[in-house]
């Protein structure tokens, strides 16, 4: 979607948009739209589209207000995407290919404007491009935003938040892409080709490399695999020379069949997204770099595919991680903790980390705990823990902080190795989160994100359509722009 600002929109565009607030008076428009809209018993509800149609000078009008609800709630934000994002969902394949929006007169800020943008925009994308046969009325249709009357400085808050959407949609497109496309030396070139020209550092291990660091755990998951494990690094070097990185690490699994401890086939395509961790991690990076942020962040991601094969690591295995602890693998399906235990040990060792923060599709328990509303957080750390549930609140990537405690720990000790890979069936995403923790070095603030319940949805939300949400992303990039550029 392209969104150009301008004083005078073309005329011959039919379709003009204005942002509402609840009870606000809607001066300047057209004494019968307004009737109607009351009619139609629209208030400037959040969500709420109202569509009215007047001539003006013999030409059709199509006139739509966009509810944003209370302006001084303190969604006020995300009510504003929330806005803009109804005008899409109601116009992408309306067979309108362009629109006027009129910002002027709703008592916006620049960065409220940037935010009605940024609804419009990341509620557009769609990933069709394997549907061939997809009838012309069911295609998108809307191409170009005529932004008019913004507030002065909309462009420029625009500019950063376009780079945001774009890590959004490219952490989508990793998500949704299937396994036959995304495993990992294509999710590594994928991140060559969206980073070129960004200015990031980017590294890659092959399993020779990792094998040679005594990476076990992160191996013996991709033993069964055709596809070469890889480990990437993007380091983005904004801040000041001497401040310690920020480092975010990502589950990549980028197929997770289980391995020998096999899953059932119902549903088993979802396992696509098991990626969407290290997914969430690149989209954060790309947005940090696309616009420039005053910070130093390094984005690690172990990628890897679990399958069954005849090399397959077997239930009852013994790894040695390269930490130097050894872990029984008793469950080849809880797979994302040996991934995550070797590439965040890589990074403790790699960097002097100011805090780390990981994000995985790590439980199914998470899921049955949050639903899909909230992504799990567990952390070492109150005072990161609390920045990271406002960035989440402001965000809508919310989080919801859940316990860790030794006695939880307890619960993956092994009678015949340091660690187990799976405790009993209670408390499953909190026993995943302590084996995480046995591999954070004393003092290193430390956050764990289970998103399993995000990364995919299965029905429209906020700002986004079903399918991959690009959850994390902005939760990551708030989280810099709040705690970091500070
Ligand atoms: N990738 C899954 C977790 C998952 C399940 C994510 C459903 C999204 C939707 C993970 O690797 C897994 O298989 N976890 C197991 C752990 C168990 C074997 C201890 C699970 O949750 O069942
Ligand atoms: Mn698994
Ligand atoms: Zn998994």
């Amino acid at each position: 979607m392209q969104i150009h600002f301008t004083a005078s929109p073309p005329a011959e565009i039919r379709l003009r948009a204005r942002i509402a607030n609840q009870g606000a008076s809607l001066a300047g428009i057209d004494q019968a739209l307004v009737d109607g809209a009351a009619a139609a018993r629209f208030t400037g509800r959040v969500g709420q589209v109202f569509e009215g149609f007047t001539s003006e000078g013999g030409t059709l009008r199509r006139i739509a207000l966009a509810g944003a609800g209370e302006p001084t709630a303190g969604e006020r934000r995300l009510n504003l995407e929330r806005a803009g994002a109804g005008l899409t969902a109601k116009y992408l394949v309306s067979g309108e290919t362009a629109m006027v929006l009129d910002l002027g007169g709703a008592g916006l800020s620049a960065d409220d404007a940037a935010a009605v943008l940024l609804g419009l925009r990341l509620r557009g994308w769609r990933h069709d491009k394997y549907r061939t046969k997809l009838a012309a009325d069911k295609r998108p249709s809307l191409a170009t935003i005529h932004v008019t009357g913004a507030p002065d400085g909309t462009e420029a808050a625009w500019e950063r938040e376009a780079a945001l959407a774009k890590g959004v949609e490219f952490t989508r497109v990793l998500v949704a892409e299937p396994a036959n496309v995304i495993y990992p030396a294509s999710f590594v070139a994928a991140c060559e080709e969206a980073f070129a020209g960004t200015g990031v550092e980017i590294t890659v291990l092959g399993e020779a490399e990792m094998e040679a660091l005594g990476m076990g755990a992160l191996i013996g998951v991709g033993k069964g695999s055709e596809r070469e494990s890889k480990l990437l690094t993007i380091r983005w070097n904004g801040g000041a020379a001497n401040d310690k990185p920020t480092v975010f690490v990502g589950k990549g699994v980028t197929f997770d069949t289980g391995g020998i401890s096999l899953k059932p086939p119902p549903g088993m395509e979802d396992m696509k997204w098991d990626m969407g961790g290290a997914g969430a991690v690149a989209g954060a990076m790309l947005a940090l770099a696309g616009r420039k942020a005053k910070a130093n962040v390094i984005g690690v991601m172990g990628l890897v595919e679990n399958m069954p094969d005849g090399k397959a690591q077997r239930p009852g295995d013994i790894v040695t991680t390269m930490s130097g602890q050894t872990v029984e693998v008793l469950n080849t399906d809880a797979e994302g903790r040996l991934v995550l235990c070797d590439a965040l040990h890589w990074a403790q060792e790699q960097y002097d980390a100011a805090r780390i923060v990981d994000l995985a599709t790590l439980t199914g328990a998470m899921i049955i705990a949050l639903g899909n509303e909230h992504g799990g957080m567990f952390a070492n750390d109150d005072t990161l823990a609390d920045q990271l549930t406002a960035a989440g609140k402001a965000t809508g990537d919310k989080l919801w902080r859940m316990p860790l405690g030794p006695n939880y720990d307890k619960l993956i000790d092994s009678p015949i190795a340091d660690i187990k890979n799976v405790g009993p069936r209670e408390a499953g995403s909190i026993t995943a989160a302590q084996f995480l923790q046995r591999f954070i070095k004393n003092g290193t603030p430390w956050a764990h994100l289970d998103i399993a319940g995000m990364v995919w949805a299965n029905k429209p939300g906020h700002s986004w359509d079903k399918g991959a949400t690009g959850y994390g992303v902005r939760l990551l990039d708030q989280f810099v722009r709040d705690v970091v550029e500070q």
